[in-house]
């Protein structure tokens, strides 16, 4: 075996490492970066001496390595999603999974799922308040996550009001659980991981429900929500999909999809009212009924706004051999998503929001990481991008979307998804009404 070689990093102890990562994770890592550049050490809570790397090369090389060599690290996530979650599972477990869940989000299904996600953007944008500031990232929440009751649990009437409910609090509570060090004991009702076993219960009692009824439903299988797809799915040796994997990666999916993609959103927001002319091409657009510059558009935000700032894989194989460094088993590697699309050599004046850098053309897959990449790349890519373009449009056909000369809302963490620290701040009139304060701003921004 190779000696292990690893990159230089701070000797500051754990302590204050982690508190750096805590109080300002994005200025701790550009500061590392410049120090040490693309590679370094940290020594912070939940995943201990961690290389952190923002070399494409090597990302590519560690999103690409069979999985029998590196793969997850399941810090608590399994804790909290339950132990048959995407998250928490490796190897030949999370490869047959993958097989059975990869195709309810693509194609045709897709397609399916469109619709619901208008409908559902239609009527949360009708309780909208016009010519008054309010923060997007509540409303897109409740977007995404009535989207996702509907598309991926197929639930509505008493099952999807229930989980309404439940979901918001079960996913806020477990995203701190996953990040805070706490001892993981259930100390009752109000304590953290007690409170989570409740909701867990809670949320069990439901699920069975909706699985009892969807086994008497003689339309089973014309549904196309993920629910119904996994009682009918079959491994390729013939046997289903059990209660616990069901149960485990429904409320995967919904804690992996809801809150990412109305961050995103609120992000969109956000960006947009600071670059009227884009907003203002983007208005056009709509009105032609194109898409390209609105594609182009959350190509952007999500460079310039990851709202997932790294990704995290663990050496399983006794040593690997990662770009110039030899890794010991179990070292724990962090992708840093948030370096990578700061790179000034990959995407020239990286500060800047310009959507046009990906008019007509795709990004590079492991330069543009906001999803991860590799075997465990995020399974509702396609399903997000569907999503954020559809609730975009449907802002921009319906609405006016005021711009803002206010400086940029500041990143806020939220556990694990990053969101505009005001929540996305907007003003907005119905259409049909006055353009002018749009193509003003848009005037003046192209004077100065
Ligand atoms: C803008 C929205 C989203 C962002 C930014 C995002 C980001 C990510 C990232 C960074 C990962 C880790 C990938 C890796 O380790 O390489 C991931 C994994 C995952 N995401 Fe997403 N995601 C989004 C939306 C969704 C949606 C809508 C769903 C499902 C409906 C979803 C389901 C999952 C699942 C199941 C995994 C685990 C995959 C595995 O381990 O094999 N995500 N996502």
């Amino acid at each position: 075996m190779n000696a292990v070689t690893l990159p230089d990093g701070p000797s500051l102890p754990r302590f204050v490492q982690g508190g750096l990562v805590l109080v300002a994770p994005l200025w701790i890592m550009r500061r590392l970066r410049e120090r040490y550049g693309s590679a370094f050490m940290v020594n912070i809570p939940v995943f201990g001496e961690a290389v952190v790397i923002s070399d494409p090369a090597e990302v590519k090389q560690l999103f690409t390595t069979s999985p029998e060599i590196a793969d997850n690290l399941d810090v608590n996530l399994g804790m909290v999603l339950g132990p048959n979650s995407f998250f928490a599972i490796s190897g030949e477990a999370h490869r047959r999974q993958r097989k059975l869940l990869v195709p309810p989000f693509h194609g045709r299904r897709l397609r399916a799922y469109e619709a619901i996600v208008e409908e559902e953007a239609v009527r949360e944008m009708a309780t909208w308040p016009q010519g008054r500031e309010f923060a997007t990232l509540g409303p897109m929440m409740r977007i995404t996550l009535n989207a996702i009751l509907r598309a991926v649990f197929g639930a509505d009437g008493a099952e999807a009001a229930a989980l309404r409910d439940l979901l918001p609090a079960l996913v806020k509570l477990g995203s701190r659980l996953v990040v805070l060090p706490l001892p993981r004991t259930d100390l009752g009702r109000w304590s953290p991981w007690g409170r989570m076993h409740g909701y867990r219960r809670e949320y069990d009692a439901t699920i069975d429900r909706l699985i009892a009824a969807a086994r008497q439903d003689p339309g089973l299988d014309e549904r196309d929500d993920v629910l119904a797809l996994m009682l009918q799915s079959r491994y390729d040796d013939g046997s289903g999909m059990s209660r616990g994997e069901i149960g485990d990666q429904l409320l995967t999916l919904l804690t992996a999809g809801h809150e990412t993609t109305a961050t995103t959103l609120a992000w969109a927001v956000e960006r947009l009212r600071r670059h009227p002319q884009v907003l203002r091409r983007l208005a056009d657009e709509v009105d032609a009924g194109e898409s390209q510059l609105r594609e182009a558009t959350i190509l952007e935000v999500q460079r310039v706004r990851p709202v997932i700032d790294g990704t995290v894989r663990q050496v399983h194989a006794p040593s690997m051999q990662l770009g110039r460094w030899t890794l010991p088993k179990g070292q724990v590697v962090l992708v840093s998503i948030y370096l990578i699309h700061q790179d000034e050599a990959l995407f020239p004046n990286p500060r800047r929001f310009d959507p046009d850098r990906f008019v007509g053309s795709r990004p590079d897959t492991y330069q543009w990481i906001p999803f991860g990449g590799g075997a465990r790349r995020c399974i509702g890519a396609a399903f997000a991008q569907m999503e954020m373009n559809v609730v975009l449009r449907t802002l921009l056909r319906d609405f006016t979307l005021e711009p803002t000369s206010e400086r940029g809302e500041r990143w806020h963490s939220r556990g694990v998804a990053f969101c505009p620290a005001k929540g996305g701040r907007a003003v907005v009139h119905r259409r049909g009404g006055e353009r002018r304060s749009l193509d003003q701003a848009a005037q003046a921004e192209a004077a100065a």
